[in-house]
């Protein structure tokens, strides 16, 4: 017997909503045992973006106001997609509701705001938490991390992850909520970034000892929209050089750049990993593939193995044809409805000790900023 329908309900129609309310209405294009989801109530405070949903099949409630979407007995799930000054008070308030909970990153404006949301997961232990991050779920990254899985690096020597990218570089680009501290956070671009790099190496136990952060604030000002400027008050660009440790003991350093203004670079996604045994490195740029090394010394080679469709969860897609950013976050939603019903998953959505973990290194990097110092990332164990 195929497991009960996931009534979802969305929080904050804007660009990430729209792409959750797609991956929903394609449900079909699972060819696997995946419970099935369904969106059925949206809410937005903007009549406009409310009523763009109006086109999506299957949603029948319209909200402006999330209070009313978790007072409704028909949704069992909310998807928050919000700026990120409202995540605890509305994440707070949907495992209170009962409801489910996907987040989004970075899961509270800042660590207390974080920890809100953990103490409301914690006083509703029957509310399944996760967080939003589609990029592992590339074919080419699962490929990376099958390898780890498999011993296959050796002792790893250096690692970097990074997402990167450059419409910053436009200064005539209105400002939004995500370039000002008072609703992005004072994290700037490592907020909006920071776990879509530090998913997979969290996951790997690679544990930040220490940081040491260089943040750039390059630009100042932005049009308001209306004719006139405002203040863009955040960091643009963040490069975090951490030395880590995994569990076989060894340490090394592991790189996390975040940037906003990196030159040529629409949304490019890497994660490489350098071993004694191995080397892989993953891009988004080449999505199904992931390059990779072997041997120790003379000449080795560079490979691309080529994966197409092989995806964490089987989908009607020809093995052949190509993947992208709106089959990664289906492959995400897969993991979390199949997780939420209690079915084993190759790979997990970040959980909410891994949020709280990317905000001890976030707010230990602004600690790093302002002393001009390598800190240390305490608290990892809670
Ligand atoms: N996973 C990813 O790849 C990814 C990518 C971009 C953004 N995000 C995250 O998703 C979240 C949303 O980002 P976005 O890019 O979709 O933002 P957005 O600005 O496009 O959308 C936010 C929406 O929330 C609505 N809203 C604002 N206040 C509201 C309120 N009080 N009640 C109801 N609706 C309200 C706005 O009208 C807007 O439609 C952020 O946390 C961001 O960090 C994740």
């Amino acid at each position: 017997m195929s497991a009960p329908e996931i009534r979802f309900g969305l929080i904050g129609g804007g660009l990430m909503g729209k792409e959750f309310a797609s991956a929903c209405a394609r449900w079909f294009h699972l060819a696997g045992d995946v419970p099935p989801v369904r969106l059925v109530a949206v809410c937005d405070h903007t009549p406009r973006n409310v009523d763009w949903f109006r086109r999506v099949p299957g949603v029948e409630r319209f909200y402006g106001d999330y209070r009313a979407l978790l007072a409704d007995p028909s949704v069992d799930a909310a998807y928050v997609a919000l700026p990120n000054l409202l995540h605890e008070e509305v994440c707070a308030a949907v495992l209170d509701a009962g409801k489910h909970l996907l987040g989004e990153k970075p899961f509270g404006i800042d660590l207390p705001a974080n920890a809100g949301i953990l103490a409301a997961a914690r006083r509703n232990p029957g509310a399944f938490v996760r967080c939003s991050g589609e990029f592992p779920f590339y074919p080419g990254a699962q490929q990376l991390l099958r390898w780890h899985a498999e011993g296959r690096f050796g002792r790893i020597l250096e690692a970097r992850f990074a997402i990167r990218h450059s419409s910053d570089l436009d200064p005539a680009k209105p400002i939004g909520w995500k370039r000002q501290v008072r609703t992005n956070g004072a994290y700037g671009c490592m907020g909006d970034l920071g776990l879509h790099v530090q998913q997979v190496p969290f996951r790997l136990g690679f544990r930040p000892l220490s940081v040491a952060a260089v943040l750039s604030d390059v630009v100042r000002e932005r049009p308001d929209g209306k004719g006139g400027t405002a203040a863009c008050d955040t960091w643009d660009n963040a490069t975090l050089l951490c030395r880590s440790r995994d569990a076989a003991g060894d340490e090394f350093p592991v790189t996390y750049e975040m940037k906003r203004m990196s030159p040529g670079a629409k949304n490019v996604v890497e994660y490489a990993v350098y071993g004694t045994e191995m080397a892989a490195v993953f891009s988004t740029d080449d999505p199904d593939a992931v390059r990779y090394t072997v041997g120790s010394g003379g000449e080795m080679d560079w490979a691309r193995k080529v994966l197409g469709q092989r995806t964490a969860f089987p989908t009607i897609t020809g093995p052949i044809f190509g993947f992208g950013f709106p089959d990664a976050l289906l492959q995400m939603l897969a993991s979390f409805a199949c997780e939420l019903r209690g079915q084993p998953v190759p790979f997990a959505c970040a959980t909410p000790e891994e949020t709280r973990r990317s905000h001890l290194l976030m707010t230990a990097a602004l600690r790093s900023e302002a002393e001009g110092r390598t800190v240390p990332v305490d608290g990892w164990d809670g």
